[in-house]
């Protein structure tokens, strides 16, 4: 896959070792939740890299002092209905207050194409950083839409995080949407003729939600 300049795809050890427990097919729903969240936090760690900071003057006990911080009212989180749910947690535990948007799509199962049956955004949104969030990249066409949505109601500055994405799905993003830098925590092979990630993990929202 060509290199692209927006596209950051982690390649952490501890990721590592979380992804290998969360392809397992015997992992439970429990546990993939809770790591579905766990390798969330430590992507939202490090796609935060470039945030403005704004200083705050602190007492300390000795003296005041300038520091800075993220204004965190200006961060929202917008997951990809359903299995970006699973992501919310993770952004949440660095970003409590961090307002909460949803966009739903479900890929048709025959042509693959993503359908928008939902999207409240919370009032504002033009003006924060949104993470809109996935765990799955798989052709693209949902982080795609879902990217128009946003763009379509005035959201300028959008992350979008993923936890495992195929070539063709990253490449798809970047072409349609190269303002967006898009985390990825893993990158893998291909898709299969069903439009599945491989080697993957199977279905998501279906392994979050425990509907299979
Ligand atoms: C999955 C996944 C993405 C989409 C990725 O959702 O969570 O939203 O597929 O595929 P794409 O890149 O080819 O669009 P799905 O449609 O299975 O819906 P669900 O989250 O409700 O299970
Ligand atoms: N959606 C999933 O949940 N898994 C895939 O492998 C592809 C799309």
């Amino acid at each position: 896959m060509k290199a692209y300049k927006n596209v950051f795809i982690f390649d952490h050890p501890l990721i590592k070792h979380k992804i290998a427990i969360l392809r397992d097919k015997n992992t439970g729903m429990k546990e993939f939740r809770e790591l579905i969240e766990e390798i969330t936090t430590i992507m939202t760690y490090e796609s935060m890299r470039d945030v403005k900071l704004v200083p705050v003057q602190v007492e300390t006990p000795l003296e005041t002092t300038t520091q800075y911080k993220v204004p965190e009212e200006s961060i929202a989180i917008v997951p990809i209905l359903r299995a970006g749910l699973g992501m919310v947690n993770g952004v949440h535990k660095v970003f409590p207050t961090a307002k909460v948007g949803h966009i739903g799509m479900y890929r048709d199962e025959e042509t693959l194409q993503p359908q928008e049956y939902y999207c409240k955004l919370p009032d504002g949104i033009e003006n924060k950083t949104v993470f809109l969030v996935d765990p799955m990249l798989a052709t693209g066409g949902s982080a795609c839409d879902a990217l128009d949505a946003l763009k379509k109601r005035g959201c300028k500055n959008i992350k979008f995080m993923a936890v495992i994405a195929a070539p063709q799905g990253i490449e798809a993003v970047a072409k349609a949407h190269p303002d967006v830098p898009v985390y990825v925590s893993t990158l893998d092979r291909c898709l299969n003729e069903n439009g599945y990630i491989l080697p993957g993990l199977g279905d998501a929202g279906d392994r979050l939600f425990g509907t299979k």
